[in-house]
């Protein structure tokens, strides 16, 4: 399946409705002076008044996918330009210079991309996920990720791939392109450093502040949103989990793999019969019935909330590895907010590596905002637009927590 993006960006300009109206004209009957005028109108004026039409349109056009894709010429125009000059035919730059981007620009020969990683080479192996291996490398001057897929590329998937190197925004792990020689392998900008999972539960990083995790989750509810609500087609993440949000080095976050499910379903096979996502993350209506909404993601996301607040897995497993005795995240925290005294509950389930350092009433807050995210019912649930809108709430009594000012955060609370 080719979403509509794509298609309004590899489809010819039709030829206008008055054009053809102004040519239908010509298959009159009878000659009169009117017929004979109406013909030189149609034989003469109207062929050379529908090639201006033509032309007029398709230069609208090219603008208006020039507009389209001009993201493109801030963050990547520099890799573009390198990649054209390096590869691209006469025709791609005469499409270039008509304002259409060349799709090949962000296609990478298997030879750049082994010699960048020293033959795929283990030292520069940073990863391992689901799909495959993770490399870093350095490409057209800049750090990326390259994941080498354990799959080949249908057509609707390399379709897919073509929009997504086109959506752009601050809190996405950018698509910088692709390559389908001998395997599938995706070129995404690196993050470097590594990802909020391994922050809440590694040995390698810092304990995260309050405040930075705060602005963990509003940085993420950004990223979502924006694919929830800007981009065409609209995206369902459907993997979201702390894996999957990375941390850069001003610790900010970036969702990393949107869009890369619709590359799982190889074969033809539907929405309905193929479950992507992680256990734990998971709403009851998408594991029982198949169900897909934009409410799924806020789901997992109301679950990353809770794992920023309690710093535990998705799903907690029994201490003494046994292997029933599993309990979700979610279950936890509805079990405490549910008991006779909330407050005692919550307190247990705050990461001890905050220690005394955070705002109770911020908690509180983000408390019942995963609650909210995670409701039974995903009618109940808040968009992800709702999220945004309540964490910048959050993140300012937050920063002035972190200013080391319990006053101000008590005179903003009403207390
Ligand atoms: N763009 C990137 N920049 C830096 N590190 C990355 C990037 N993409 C992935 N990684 C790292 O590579 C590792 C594997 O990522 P990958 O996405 O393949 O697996 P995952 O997210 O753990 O699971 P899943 O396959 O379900 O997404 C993770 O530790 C991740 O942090
Ligand atoms: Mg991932």
């Amino acid at each position: 399946m080719v979403p509509p993006g794509a298609a309004s960006c590899i489809s010819l300009p039709k030829i206008p409705m008055e054009v053809t109206v102004l040519l239908n004209h010509q298959q009159g009957k009878k000659v009169s002076a009117g017929a004979i005028a109406g013909s030189v109108v149609a034989g003469v004026v109207a062929p050379v008044l529908g090639v201006l039409l033509f032309l007029f349109y398709r230069r609208r056009k090219a603008k208006q996918n020039a507009l389209r894709l001009g993201n493109l010429a801030t963050e990547t125009s520099t890799i573009l330009m390198q990649k054209v000059t390096s590869s691209a035919t006469q025709a791609d730059v005469a499409s270039l210079a008509a304002g259409i981007t060349v799709d090949k620009s962000v296609e990478f020969t298997y030879q750049e991309l082994f010699n960048a990683t020293e033959g795929f080479n283990i030292t520069h192996k940073i990863g391992q996920g689901g799909f495959g291996a993770v490399y870093y490398a350095e490409l057209v001057g800049e750090k990326a990720a390259i994941k080498k897929m354990d799959m080949q590329a249908t057509q609707e998937f390399l379709a897919e791939l073509k929009v997504l190197t086109h959506v752009h925004h601050l809190n996405l792990v950018r698509l910088i392109g692709y390559c389908t020689e001998s395997s599938l392998f995706l070129v995404y900008e690196f993050v470097e450093n590594g990802n909020l999972s391994q922050h809440l539960r590694g040995t390698d990083y810092e304990p995260l502040s309050w405040a930075e995790r705060v602005r963990i989750a509003l940085d993420s509810a950004r990223g979502l949103e924006y694919i929830h609500e800007h981009t065409v087609p609209v995206y369902i993440h459907r993997d979201i989990k702390s894996a999957n949000i990375l941390i850069d080095k001003n610790t900010r976050a970036k969702v990393a793999d949107f869009g890369l499910t619709k590359l799982t379903e190889v074969g033809g096979a539907s929405l309905q019969t193929r479950v992507v996502g992680t256990f734990g993350y998971m709403p009851p209506e998408y594991v029982r019935y198949g169900d897909i909404s934009r409410k799924v993601d806020v789901y997992a996301f109301g679950v990353v909330l809770y794992e920023l607040i309690s710093g535990k897995d998705a799903i907690v497993r029994p201490t003494d590895g046994s292997a029933s005795g599993s309990r979700g995240l979610v279950y936890l925290f509805e079990e405490a907010l549910t008991a006779l005294d909330p407050k005692e509950g919550l307190q247990k389930l705050i990461d001890p590596k905050l220690g005394d350092d955070y705002p109770v009433d911020a908690i509180l807050m983000m408390t019942h905002l995963a609650n909210a995210c995670t409701e039974e019912d995903p009618k109940l649930r808040p968009t992800m637009r709702s999220v945004v809108v309540a964490l910048m709430t959050l993140s300012s009594m937050s920063e002035f927590w972190d200013m080391k000012n319990p006053g101000l955060v008590n005179l903003m609370s009403g207390r």
